[in-house]
This record gives C-alpha cells, structure tokens and sequence, in this order.
C-alpha cells in the first residue's frame, strides 16, 4: 500500500514538474509563470485552451511568440542569423554534442522525421544550436551533426549569443559539474521547434513526440501554408 502511494505521488510529483516546465517555456511575454503553470494545468484537466486550432504538436497559447532574430555561427565558420532561413522551415533542437542519451534520441527522431517527409523534407532544414559552445566548435557540431542527417546544420556561437538565442526560444540551460571528473554535463529543456519560414514558433514537440508525430505536424503545416499563399 505504501508502495503504492509513493508511486502515486512519484507520477503527480511528474506531471506536475513537467506541466510547469511546459509553463515555463510557453509563457507569453508579461505572463506570470504562476498563471502559466495555472493556465497549463487547466488545459492538461480539460479546460479549454487559449488559442486558435492547432495542426498538432503542443499548442501555442494565445499571444505567444517564440522565435526570431538569432546571430550564430554554423559548422563550417560562417556566421548566420534568422534571415538566412527566410522563407524556409526548420526543425530545431537545442542540445550539445556531449550529451549521453536525450540529445542523441531527439536528433536521431528528427532525423527520422526527415526520411518520413520524402521530397516534401527538402523544404525542410534540421539543425541543432549548442547550449555548450565553449566545447561544441564549428568543427565538432560538423562532425556530430551529420552522423544524424546529411543535411542536418550545427550552430554555435560566443556565449552571449547562444544564450540569446536559447532566451528567445524560451530554452533552459545550465552547466552541472561533476565532482568526480574534470569534464561536465549540461541539464536543459529538450523541445522540438517547428520554424515557419517567418523565423517564428508554429509547433513544438515535447521530447517523447515519435517521428512520425512531428512529419504528420510538418506536413499539415506546410499544406496549410500552401493554401493561405
Ligand atoms: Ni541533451
């Protein structure tokens, strides 16, 4: 019985701390994350949600805008900002090099995303920005990045501009030494980004989404922006 009831607080303990995580990177600018986590909450228990229809993934709510301007640098040196992806759709994903198991599994089902879209993934670009650039270089994200996807791009940047970017698509990160090794991990939220070819936000995938989830996503919305052209 005791075991029982642990359990069911474990799980509630869970679905709450990710319910407020959600809170946390889905609040709109001004938006306490106490009304946040309220509004999120009400939603997971069946209240209605704020925002219009969505094609899938998570809903955006009302008034949010995540996305835009970003300056950082890509595998091969070259330095990049949102308005080298104009008019194209990106699958984004925030992550370093050095992770032991999230990173490489959400890579590894955009990647599979990717081979599910067919031709229609050509318009479709995915990339990973380091939150660990002072170990993740141009030369290291070119290496790790394209043993996911040949067409997958690596971003770096100097600090302030990876936390720049990682501020506007509401990304957490944060460095956790390791008493017993010189080296470190990184701790960090772990969404997928769908870009619309405007720089902002139209889906987001929490990291449990299937490859498939996210191309039917994709799909939709590249149909839906077809018809409003
Ligand atoms: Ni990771």
């Amino acid at each position: 019985m005791l075991r029982l009831v642990r359990l069911v607080a474990l799980l509630l303990g869970l679905l709450l701390g990710g319910t407020w995580a959600y809170a946390w990177v889905t609040r709109a600018p001004g938006e306490s994350l106490g009304d946040a986590f309220a509004g999120r909450l009400a939603l997971l228990f069946g209240g209605s949600p704020a925002g219009g229809p969505s094609a899938g993934g998570l809903q955006l709510p009302q008034g949010m805008v995540l996305g835009g301007p970003f300056s950082l640098v890509d595998q091969s040196g070259r330095a990049v900002t949102e308005r080298d992806f104009a008019g194209q759709w990106l699958l984004l994903y925030f992550g370093y090099t050095y992770c032991p198991d999230v990173c490489p599994t959400e890579l590894g089902t955009i990647a599979a995303a990717m081979d599910s879209l067919g031709p229609l993934g050509e318009k479709v670009v995915p990339a990973m920005v380091t939150i660990d650039p002072q170990r993740d270089t141009p030369a290291q994200l070119a290496e790790y990045v394209t043993r996911f996807h040949p067409r997958m791009l690596g971003l770096t940047g100097s600090p302030e501009q990876v936390a720049e970017a990682a501020r506007r698509y509401r990304v957490y990160f944060a460095r956790v030494n390791r008493a017993d090794a010189g080296d470190y991990l990184m701790d960090h939220s772990s969404f997928v980004y769908l870009v619309g070819p405007d720089g902002r936000v139209r889906s987001l995938f929490r990291p449990e989404a299937s490859p498939d989830d996210i191309a039917a996503v994709v799909r939709a919305q590249l149909a839906r922006a077809a018809a409003a052209s």
